[in-house]
C-alpha cells in the first residue's frame, strides 16, 4: 500500500475508493481496475470533492499506462490522449481534475524517452505527490484559517456539503479549518446543512464530525437563515470546486443562498481551498460551466420517489458565489480578501 486515507487506497495496480454512496450506513470498498473504473467511479460519485477527484483521476492516468505498458511510442500517446479524455469527461465543475490531468501528461511527455517501467514509476511518483501535496495543503489551510478567528475562544460555524477528509486527501479544507481550530484549544461547535439534494452534509459532513468528536447540529438548508437570524453563527466556512481568476466561487448548490444570508446578517463568509482549485485561465464565475445531474437526485431520495412521475426537474449540482459576497479565501499560501483579481494573481503566479 503506497498511499491510504479515509477514502482512497493506492496499492500499485489498483485504487481502492470508499463508496461514498453509501457513507454512513455501509462503509464499502470499489476497486478501480483501469482508467474506465475510474472515470466511472467518479461520475457517479463514488468519490466526490474536488480535491479528491484530482487525486483519482491522478491514479486513474497511472491506471491508463499500467495498461499500455507494451505499446510502441505512437500508439501508447494515442492511448494516454483517449485515457485523459475519459477521464476529463468524467465531471466538469471541479477544477482540480484537469489541473492533476495536466501535471500528469506533462510527466508523460517528460518520462517519454524512459523505458516503460521507469516511465511507469514516473508518473507513479507524481500521482502520488500530487496526494499527499493534497494532505499537506489542506493542514496549512487550517493553520492560516486559525488567523480569522484569533481573538474567540468559542467558535460556531456553519457549513454546507462535504469539505472534509472525504473530499481531499485526509483532513478537509473548510472542515480542516475547523479540525484546526479545534485543535489549538476552542470549543467548536458546527451547523451542517443538509446539502439537497445528495445529502453531502448530512450523510457525509455529519459522518466526518461526528467521528472526530467535533460537535454538530444538523440543519436542513432552509434552515440556515433563521439559524443566522438568532445570531448563532460567528462564520459560514465551505470549500470551493473552482476559483475564477476575479474571487467568484463555484461551489455546491445552496452555497449561493447561504451567501446572501450571510450578508444580510452580517457574518463573514470563508472559502478554504487549495492552490489546485484556482483556475486563473477563466476570468469569472459566468464562464465556469455547471454540472447538471440526473432528475432522480431531486425526484427521489435514497431510491425513494417523493414527486410525482411527470413533474419537470432542473438540478444544477452547483452554484456560482460572486466575489463580493466573500469576506477572505483561505489558502495554504495565506488568507486572501479582497480585491480578488490581483491577490489571487500574485499569489498564484508569484
Ligand atoms: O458534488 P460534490 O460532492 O463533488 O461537491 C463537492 C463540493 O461542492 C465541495 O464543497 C468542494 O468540492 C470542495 S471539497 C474540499
Amino acid at each position: 500500500m503506497l498511499f491510504k486515507s479515509i477514502a482512497i487506497e493506492w496499492t500499485g495496480d489498483r485504487l481502492k475508493l470508499l463508496d461514498q454512496r453509501k457513507i454512513p450506513l455501509e462503509e464499502t470498498w470499489v476497486e478501480c481496475k483501469d482508467h474506465f473504473d475510474v472515470a466511472k467511479a467518479i461520475k457517479d460519485m463514488i468519490v466526490r470533492g474536488a480535491p479528491a477527484i484530482g487525486v483519482s483521476a491522478a491514479f486513474g492516468y497511472v491506471l491508463g499506462f499500467l495498461n499500455a505498458l507494451r505499446f510502441s511510442k505512437n500508439e501508447l500517446l494515442d492511448h494516454m490522449k483517449k485515457v485523459r479524455d475519459i477521464l476529463a469527461s468524467s465531471r466538469p465543475t471541479a477544477v482540480n481534475l484537469f489541473w492533476a490531468l495536466d501535471r500528469m501528461e506533462k510527466k508523460l511527455n517528460e518520462s517519454l524517452e524512459n523505458k516503460a517501467e521507469d516511465a511507469f514509476k514516473i508518473l507513479e511518483s507524481e500521482a502520488l505527490k500530487i496526494a499527499n501535496e493534497d494532505l499537506e495543503m489542506n493542514k496549512q489551510i487550517g493553520r492560516n484559517g486559525l488567523s480569522l478567528f484569533k481573538n474567540m475562544d468559542s467558535v460556531t460555524l456553519l457549513t454546507h456539503c462535504n469539505a472534509g477528509a472525504l473530499a481531499t486527501s485526509g483532513y478537509g479544507t473548510a472542515l480542516g479549518v475547523i479540525r484546526a481550530l479545534k485543535e489549538s484549544g476552542k470549543k467548536v461547535k458546527v451547523f451542517v446543512d443538509e446539502t439537497r439534494p445528495y445529502l453531502q452534509g448530512a450523510r457525509l459532513t455529519a459522518w466526518e464530525l461526528v467521528k472526530s468528536s467535533i460537535e454538530s447540529i444538523l440543519i436542513c438548508d432552509n434552515m440556515a437563515g433563521w439559524v443566522m437570524k438568532q445570531g448563532w453563527i460567528d462564520a459560514v466556512i465551505v470549500g470551493a470546486d473552482r476559483i475564477a481568476a476575479n474571487g467568484d466561487v463555484a461551489n455546491k448548490i445552496g452555497t449561493y443562498s447561504l451567501a446572501v444570508l450571510a450578508k444580510k446578517h452580517d457574518i463573514p463568509f470563508y472559502v478554504a481551498a487549495p492552490y489546485s482549485t484556482i483556475d486563473l485561465s477563466t476570468c469569472d464565475g459566468l464562464k465556469i460551466p455547471i454540472e447538471e445531474r440526473n432528475h432522480e437526485e431531486v425526484t427521489h431520495i435514497m431510491g425513494i420517489r417523493i414527486a410525482p412521475e411527470k413533474i419537470k426537474v432542473y438540478n444544477p449540482a452547483f452554484d456560482v458565489t460572486d466575489n463580493n459576497l466573500i469576506t477572505a479565501i483561505i489558502t495554504e499560501r495565506g488568507v486572501v480578501t479582497p480585491p480578488y483579481s490581483k491577490k489571487l494573481k500574485e499569489l498564484f503566479e508569484g
